[in-house]
C-alpha cells in the first residue's frame, strides 16, 4: 500500500460495498488496512451504509469487529433500510470519542428528534424491522436480477459492475460514448441517473451511469433499460 509523506489522520472507507462500483473488501485486505492504519496511528471511518442488502453472499466481518485496537468509527444509516427522510443514523464509537462526537453532532445538526428514535426502537424491539429487512431483501434481489438480465443487451456499449449487493449498480461506458449526452437524453424521458464520472476524484474519470433500482418496479426497470439501449444504439457509438 502506498503512503504519503505526511501520514493521514483519518481514512474513510465503504468496505462492505464500495460506492459506486460495488467492490467488497476481502478479509485479507481488511486485515492489511487495519495493520496499516494502526502503524500510521490513523482513525478509520467505516461507512457501512447498505450491508444489510447482500443477496448472494454473507457480508464479511466489519473492520470494527476485526480491529484489535480501538481505531475504527463505525457508521450506519437507516436511510436505505427504512427511508431517507427519517434522517436517522448511528455511530459505534470507542468510548474515548463518545463525548466529543456527541458535542459535534449537537453543534452541527442539533438533537435528533426523540420521537423518530423511539418509534424506530419500538419497531426493532417488536421485530418488525427484521421482518421488513427479510421482505425487502427478497424484493430488491428480484429487482437487481431483473436489472442485470435487462442490462445484458447493453454489452456492446458498457461493462456492468455489480457484486450482487446494494440498491444500485454501475455501468462503465466503453470509450467514445458521451456520458453527459446519455444522461440528458435519459432525463428527457424522465429517467434520472447519476453520471459515474461524478464519483471520481482527480483527472482520470471513468464515464458511465449509476443506476439505482430500489424505487422502480421490475416493469419500469425493463422499460428503462430498453430506452437506454435505444439511446446508446442511436448515438451511433
Ligand atoms: C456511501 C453512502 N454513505 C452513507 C449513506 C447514507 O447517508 P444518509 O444517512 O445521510 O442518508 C449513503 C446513502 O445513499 C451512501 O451512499
Amino acid at each position: 500500500m502506498k503512503t504519503n509523506k505526511r501520514p493521514p489522520k483519518l481514512l474513510y472507507v465503504t468496505p462492505a460495498h464500495q460506492y459506486p462500483l460495488g467492490a467488497m473488501m476481502p478479509l485479507e485486505r481488511r486485515m492489511e488496512l487495519l495493520d496499516w492504519a494502526y502503524d500510521q496511528q490513523c482513525w478509520i471511518i467505516e461507512d457501512d451504509y447498505d450491508s444489510e442488502y447482500h443477496y448472494q453472499s454473507r457480508p464479511v466481518a466489519s473492520l470494527q469487529g476485526l480491529a484489535r485496537q480501538q481505531q475504527v468509527i463505525y457508521m450506519g444509516s437507516f436511510s436505505k433500510v427504512l427511508f431517507p427522510s427519517l434522517r436517522l443514523g448511528y455511530l459505534i464509537l470507542p468510548p474515548s470519542l463518545v463525548d466529543v462526537f456527541t458535542k459535534a453532532k449537537q453543534e452541527q445538526t442539533g438533537v435528533t428528534p426523540l420521537h423518530t428514535q423511539a418509534v424506530t426502537a419500538t419497531f426493532m424491539q417488536e421485530r418488525h424491522f427484521s421482518r421488513h429487512l427479510r421482505k425487502m431483501r427478497l424484493l430488491y434481489e428480484e429487482k437487481l436480477n431483473a436489472l442485470i438480465t435487462a442490462c445484458q443487451t447493453l454489452t456492446p456499449w458498457c461493462a456492468l459492475h455489480t457484486q450482487g449487493a446494494g440498491m444500485h449498480l454501475a455501468l462503465e461506458f466503453k470509450p467514445g460514448i458521451c456520458e453527459n449526452t446519455v444522461v440528458q437524453q435519459l432525463k428527457a424521458k424522465n429517467i434520472l441517473c447519476s453520471p459515474l464520472s461524478s464519483y471520481f476524484y482527480g483527472q482520470k474519470k471513468q464515464q458511465g451511469l449509476v443506476l439505482g433500482f430500489a424505487n422502480s418496479t421490475v416493469e419500469e426497470i425493463v422499460l428503462g433499460i430498453s430506452i437506454l439501449e435505444k439511446i446508446l444504439s442511436s448515438n451511433g457509438t
